[in-house]
């Protein structure tokens, strides 16, 4: 049986957290769909597309991989997907609560949906996708953190 993963986030912008934590879910299922989520209630700084051609470029040339928009439920589009898993990264205890919240209301959706958390490195557990944007705003330097064409993206995006 194939096992399908999903990883579901906004990914506005994709950081070398989010990076660490593809990779590392190839360890527990055959295909994983990085699922960006089409309508979370934000205003992005990065179409749906830009997202997935980042997260496209990040990830390089791995067939295990597949990258999908998703609108609405996320238990939906794992269940339309054929996926068994939801993976979603944990950072510190403050990532915690809303996680637990977040994968019990999942599985009420869709039983046989199991969500796994994983830890990113350990030098990545600082970095957000919104402290990123702050600090490319104010002219910070995020190329440790994030792809370069995803620096070069920030930086293109608060220059006009
Ligand atoms: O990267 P984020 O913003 O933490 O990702 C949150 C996301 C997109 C995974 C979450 O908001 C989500 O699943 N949205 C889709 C709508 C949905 O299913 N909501 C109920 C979740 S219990």
């Amino acid at each position: 049986m194939t096992r399908i993963a999903v990883y579901p986030g906004s990914f506005d912008p994709p950081t070398k957290g989010h990076e660490d934590l593809v990779r590392r879910s190839l360890a527990l299922a055959d295909q994983l769909i990085v699922a960006v989520a089409v309508n979370v209630g934000k205003q992005p700084l990065f179409s749906v597309e830009e997202r997935l051609e980042m997260l496209r470029t990040a990830a390089g040339d791995d067939p295990r991989i597949s990258f999908q928009r998703f609108d609405g439920l996320l238990a939906e589009f794992a269940k339309t997907v054929g996926a068994t898993i939801i993976v979603r990264g944990l950072r510190a205890v403050s990532d915690f609560e809303y996680e637990f919240q977040m994968a019990l209301m999942n599985r009420q959706l869709h039983p046989s949906l199991e969500t796994v958390f994983l830890v990113p490195a350990v030098d990545l557990t600082y970095l957000s996708s919104s402290l990123v944007r702050e600090v490319a705003r104010f002219g910070g330097d995020v190329r440790p953190m994030v792809h370069p064409m995803v620096a070069a993206a920030l930086a293109q995006r608060y220059r006009s």
